[in-house]
């Protein structure tokens, strides 16, 4: 065997240990891995060697050059600690905690709401999603010919209501339903709020959905009149969008309320230009008739009730001009608010 393997790999490794900066480094490589270097030469002697030797001859050198490469990488790495960043942690680099979340804008505007009318001494109950025609036509002064309790206008179940044989239960079309329970359940004085999601089977665009939101207010008492009903509203509207607010109570129908009357607020103050008033809510005086659907003791209290649309709210005072935006859960959307 013309090459000892052992001695030229003990005289790499001493060499290597006395290389003492990056120069030195470098000689050391060519000595051995170079175009003219040690490992070069072995495989070049493969040419002549004995046959018998050459497998042996071959194995030498790789391993040679494995050592010689193995000995650069450490040596390197003690001349220039840097080099080996990439197995280190730099504790200075800022941490990756995770992202936090927040509720969704609709939440956060019906929390708002619930804790106006909070402030003025309001209790916020949540009642059923699947009501009956009861709670959300009948005991409400809706009669049963009126379009609303169409089938093309109210989602009805394919399940019985077990109050009422062969009339089907139905997805609330508004929150008022919710003002028939809780009178049912209570007796005056009361101020309450029902917030919660209603159904009405619309086409969907721009400012309408199947599914949207509302918050019912009702109070009852032996005296409450509009004048009371107003200025809450006003209060509300104030506190709500700001003090610069302007609105104006519109004469409307609703068969729950007697006198009845729709509120629209004064856009323009929002900076939106597309109409000067835009409706915010029903409201009106409790109409005799739903007492006495309720089982209250005929002409002993009065009251009042608002149905504001949460959506419309926040679409407002935030300058939103498409209600598929609340649903679509993107989060460049989102993260705005
Ligand atoms: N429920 C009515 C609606 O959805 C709003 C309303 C509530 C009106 C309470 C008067 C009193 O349109």
């Amino acid at each position: 065997m013309p090459w000892n393997f052992q001695e030229i790999q003990d005289q790499a490794k001493t060499e290597a240990q006395a290389v003492s900066n990056r120069p030195d480094l470098e000689a050391f490589r060519l000595k051995y891995l170079g175009k003219k270097g040690i490992v070069a030469a072995v495989f070049a002697s493969l040419a002549t060697a004995e046959p018998s030797q050459k497998a042996a001859i071959g194995k030498g050198a790789n391993d040679l050059r494995k050592t010689v490469e193995g000995l650069i990488a450490a040596r390197s790495i003690d001349l220039d600690p840097t080099t080996a960043m990439d197995e280190r942690v730099d504790i200075s680099l800022p941490g990756t905690g995770e992202a936090l979340g927040h509720t969704h804008l609709l939440t956060q505007t019906m929390q708002e709401i619930i804790a106006v009318f909070e402030r003025m001494g309001f209790v916020a109950i949540e009642t059923p999603e699947i009501e009956t025609e009861f709670h959300n036509f009948t005991g409400l002064n809706i009669p049963i010919d009126h379009p609303s309790r169409d089938a093309f206008d109210t989602f009805y179940l394919d399940a019985e209501d077990p109050s009422a044989k062969g009339r089907r239960l139905l997805l609330r079309s508004h929150t008022s339903p919710g003002q028939v329970r809780i009178m049912k359940e209570h007796k005056p004085p009361m101020a309450v709020i029902v917030p919660g999601r209603v159904y009405r089977p619309d086409a969907v665009d721009a400012s309408h959905s199947f599914m949207f939101h509302q918050v019912e207010g009702l109070l009852v008492d032996e005296k409450a009149q509009f004048s009371e009903l107003k200025g809450l509203l006003t209060e509300f509207c104030r506190r709500f969008f700001g003090p610069k607010v302007s609105m104006r109570f519109r004469p409307h129908f609703f068969p729950f309320t007697e006198p009845s009357a729709e509120v629209d607020i004064n856009a323009e103050i929002l900076g939106i230009q597309r109409k000067k008033w835009l409706e915010i809510l029903g409201c009106g005086m409790v109409n005799p008739k739903v007492f006495e659907a309720v089982g209250y003791p005929k002409g002993k209290y009065k009251g009042f009730a608002f149905g504001m649309g949460v959506e419309r709210m926040a679409m407002l005072k935030y300058g939103i001009n498409d209600i598929r935006l609340f649903y679509e859960n993107d989060v460049r959307f989102l993260k705005q608010f």
